[in-house]
C-alpha cells in the first residue's frame, strides 16, 4: 500500500476552504502513516493532468497564513465524472495516477457536486478492490449539504452578508426621502445565506425589512403589496433577495441565466436588478439594487473565527479517519448545543450526501413568505462568532501568494 496522499479543491470558493486544506496539510505532516502530500491544481482535472505541487514541505507559518486566505489555494474545477459503467477511462487514468504516485488517500474539499466525485471514486475503488481511501471534506457558502449541521464557508459568508446589510442600512438612512434598496445574495436554490441577512437587525433598525428565499415561490404583485405596506411604516426599506428566487412555475426572476455548468446549474444573476426596474415602474420611489456577487465568497478580512476553526478540524479529522481505515465518507459537524455553542466532528456515508441539497425548513420561514423566524436566527448566530487577526501590508489585505494560478 502507498504512503502518499493527494488533496484537491472543487466548486465555488469560500473564505474557509483553505482552512480545511491547512487542516489536511498539518495532519499529514504530523502523521506516522503518511509521507508526502500532493496538492492537485484545479481539482480532479489536476489529478488527470498530473498537475501537482508538494504541500508537505510547507512550513507552519505558511500553513497558518493559508488558513486565513480566502478562495482556493489549489484552484477549482466544475467537472463531472461520467458513470464508470458508461465510461471507465477517466477512472482507469485516475487510479493509474494513484498507483504511479504511491497514493494511499485522496481528499476532496467541495460541495454537493464535488461529493458526487467522492462517491463515484469510492464506488470504483470498491469495484476494483483498490485500497486507496477516498474522503470528502465539506464546503460551500450555500450551506446546502445534507447530514452536516452546516457547511464551512457559510458562517463567514453569513457574517459578511449581515455586516454588509447593516452598512447598506447606515448608508440608506441618511437621506430624508423614501427609498427601496434591494440586495441580491448568492446561494443558488437554497436560501440559507439570504436568511442570515436578518442577523443585521438591531434595536433601532429592522433592515432587511423583507426577506425572499427560493424555498417560497416569488409573486411580483405580492412583492409590490409588501413593499407599499412597509413604506407606510418606514422611510427606507432594505430587501434581501436570493439569486435563485423564482415564480410558481419555476421561472427565475434573475434577469439573465447564463449557460448551465456540467452539473446543470444555471449561473444566476440580476434578480435584484429585475426587481429594481419593477419597483421603479410600480412605486416610483428612489430605488437601487446591490448584487453582492463574488464579494461574499472571498471576504477573508471578515471571516468567522468559528468557521475557520471548524474547517481546520474537518480537514484534519478526514486524515485521521482514513488512517483508521475509513473510506467513502464526508466529514460532518454535529451540533451539540446552541448556547453555549458546542459541536463535534464525525463522518457520514458520502453517497447519502452527493448531489442532494438541503433547503431552509418551511417552519423557519414566516407564513407570508417574506421573512424568517427566530429558529433560523438561533441556528446561524453562533456560526458568525469570532474575528480573525488579518494580515495586512501597506494597508491592504495580504494573503499567501498564488502565482501557480495566475497566468
Ligand atoms: O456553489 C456556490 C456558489 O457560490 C453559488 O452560491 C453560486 O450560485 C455559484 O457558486 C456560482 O458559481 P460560479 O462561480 O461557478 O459561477
Amino acid at each position: 500500500m502507498g504512503k502518499n496522499c493527494i488533496v484537491a479543491q472543487s466548486g465555488g470558493p469560500t473564505a474557509a476552504i483553505n482552512a480545511s486544506l491547512a487542516g489536511v496539510i498539518s495532519a499529514v505532516k504530523a502523521s506516522e502513516n503518511y509521507d508526502k502530500l500532493y496538492g492537485a491544481i484545479h481539482g480532479i482535472q489536476g489529478v488527470l493532468r498530473k498537475n501537482f505541487m508538494e504541500l508537505s514541505v510547507l512550513d507552519e507559518d505558511f500553513i497558518e497564513r493559508l488558513s486565513a486566505t480566502p478562495a482556493m489555494y489549489l484552484g477549482s474545477c466544475r467537472f463531472k465524472l461520467p458513470d464508470y459503467k458508461e465510461d471507465e477511462q477517466p477512472y482507469k487514468d485516475i487510479f493509474g495516477v494513484f498507483e504511479e504516485y504511491d497514493i494511499s488517500a485522496f481528499f476532496y474539499i467541495g460541495g454537493n457536486d464535488s461529493m458526487d466525485t467522492v462517491a463515484k471514486l469510492s464506488a470504483y475503488a470498491k469495484k476494483i478492490g483498490s485500497n486507496v481511501k477516498i474522503a470528502g471534506i465539506p464546503k460551500t457558502i450555500d450551506n446546502d449539504l445534507l447530514v452536516t449541521d452546516h457547511t464551512p464557508g457559510f458562517g463567514s459568508a453569513a457574517k459578511y452578508i449581515a455586516s454588509s446589510i447593516r452598512e447598506i442600512a447606515y448608508d440608506t438612512y441618511i437621506y430624508d426621502v423614501k427609498s427601496v434598496t434591494i440586495v441580491e445574495i448568492m446561494g443558488r436554490d437554497a436560501g440559507w445565506l439570504t436568511a442570515s441577512a436578518a442577523l443585521s437587525r438591531n434595536e433601532f433598525s429592522m433592515a432587511p425589512h423583507l426577506i425572499y428565499l427560493p424555498e417560497v415561490s416569488f409573486d411580483k404583485e405580492q412583492f409590490i403589496v409588501d413593499l407599499k405596506r412597509e413604506l407606510e411604516k418606514h422611510k427606507n426599506i432594505i430587501v434581501a433577495v436570493s439569486e435563485g428566487i423564482h415564480d410558481k412555475d419555476g421561472n427565475y426572476i434573475a434577469a439573465s441565466t447564463a449557460k448551465e455548468d456540467k452539473f446543470g446549474h444555471a449561473q444566476l444573476s440580476g434578480a435584484g436588478k429585475a426587481l429594481e426596474y419593477l419597483v421603479k415602474e410600480e412605486i416610483g420611489v428612489k430605488v437601487r439594487s446591490v448584487e453582492i456577487n463574488v464579494l461574499q465568497r472571498a471576504a477573508g478580512h471578515m471571516a468567522s473565527k468559528t468557521d475557520l476553526e471548524e474547517s481546520i478540524n474537518l480537514g484534519s479529522s478526514a486524515v485521521s479517519y482514513t488512517e483508521a481505515g475509513e473510506t467513502g465518507f464526508m466529514t460532518v459537524i454535529r451540533r451539540l448545543s446552541d448556547e453555549p455553542y458546542t459541536y463535534e466532528i464525525g463522518y457520514a456515508d458520502v453517497s447519502k450526501i452527493a448531489n442532494e441539497a438541503k433547503s431552509v425548513p418551511v417552519s423557519w420561514i414566516n407564513e407570508a413568505g417574506n421573512d424568517i423566524t427566530g429558529e433560523l436566527i438561533k441556528y446561524v448566530r453562533p456560526l458568525v462568532e469570532g474575528e480573525v487577526d488579518g494580515y495586512y501590508k501597506d494597508g491592504i489585505v495580504e494573503y499567501v501568494p498564488i502565482p501557480h494560478l495566475v497566468k
